[in-house]
């Protein structure tokens, strides 16, 4: 199992290489409406899941490219709805994607704006479930050998210890959150619920409990926001190298300087005539000077 992992990651990295220069307009646009027709979700993202699957006599990892052409289901998908998961009530809103010429296959997104997900409460919201239906009886020749013809998986909600991807796709009501760089984030990596689950965001842009159908002003990821930080080193460095300019130019000026005036400021600071016959070690004129 672990060269047929290590094989995927490597055809993916090769896969991703080839991908690039397609990649600016390879995203979907995922999008919930409420009953106004005004927009309360919109994702946009190029998503990929990582999943493990039960087969007859072992396992098997596939990654699986969701299609950008694939759209929210607008009947199930929600701007009001309560998650009902590991005992919690939570306020929520729905997005379901529906994978195109995938059928059967599908992926929830729930959003809160509930503090127990670490949100202040009313002023952030969080994406704090994502749940994946894999319909691996639809496609027998991608997904061979598949002990179950569809396979369930999801986060487990723990109120005590926020998810990875609870704990970072997150941004204040009213703001979009940007990620444009690859973020890969577990499902599930816990055996005790189910079978392995990962997903993998590019070139993200979405919001939750929007009340227009424009983004907000952008909350830029941690991972991206490095290339705004280099300015301050610019910056720095630019004045380090002034200060060293300086000096360079002070200890030129210094050297045109006749000797006199050098010994006005600091007598020991120059190799003289004197010193060079041996005067320099005579410590009582120097002491004397001070
Ligand atoms: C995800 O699946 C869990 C377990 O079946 C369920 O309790 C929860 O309500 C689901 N959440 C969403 C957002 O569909």
């Amino acid at each position: 199992m672990g060269i047929s992992r290590n094989l995927s990651i490597f055809l993916l990295v090769l896969a991703g290489f080839v991908q690039t220069a397609s990649d600016a307009a390879n995203k979907g646009i995922y999008k919930v409406v409420d009953s106004n027709g005004v927009p309360c979700i919109v994702v946009q993202a190029d998503i990929y899941l990582y999943l493990t699957y039960t087969t007859s006599d072992s396992e098997k990892d596939v990654v699986v490219h969701v299609p950008t052409s694939s759209k929210a289901d607008t009947a199930v998908s929600s701007c009001h709805t309560t998650i009902n998961t590991a005992g919690m009530s939570i306020d929520a809103q729905l997005l379901r994607i529906n994978l195109d010429h995938m059928e059967g296959w599908i992926i929830d997104f729930a959003f809160t704006k509930d503090s127990r997900f670490k949100t202040e409460n009313g002023k952030e919201y969080a994406m704090f479930q994502v749940n994946v239906t894999a319909n691996y009886a639809s496609d027998k020749k991608t997904f061979p050998d598949a002990k179950y013809p569809t396979q369930n998986y999801y986060l487990h909600l723990d109120p005590n210890d926020l998810s990875d991807i609870g704990g970072s796709i997150f941004a204040d009501v009213g703001n979009s959150y940007y990620c444009p760089s690859e973020q890969k984030y577990a499902i599930n990596d816990n055996d005790k619920y189910g079978p392995m689950a990962y997903i993998k965001f590019k070139l993200t842009t979405l919001q939750a409990y929007m009340s227009s159908s424009t983004f907000g002003p952008k909350t830029t990821c941690p991972t991206d926001q490095s290339s705004t930080d280099l300015l301050p080193i610019i910056v720095g460095s630019a004045l380090a190298g002034l200060i060293v300019l300086t000096l360079v130019v002070y200890l030129i000026y210094r050297t045109f300087l006749p000797e006199e005036v050098l010994n006005l400021v600091n007598p020991d600071s120059h190799f003289d005539s004197d010193s060079a016959e041996g005067h320099s070690n005579d410590n009582e004129s120097v002491l004397e000077r001070f």
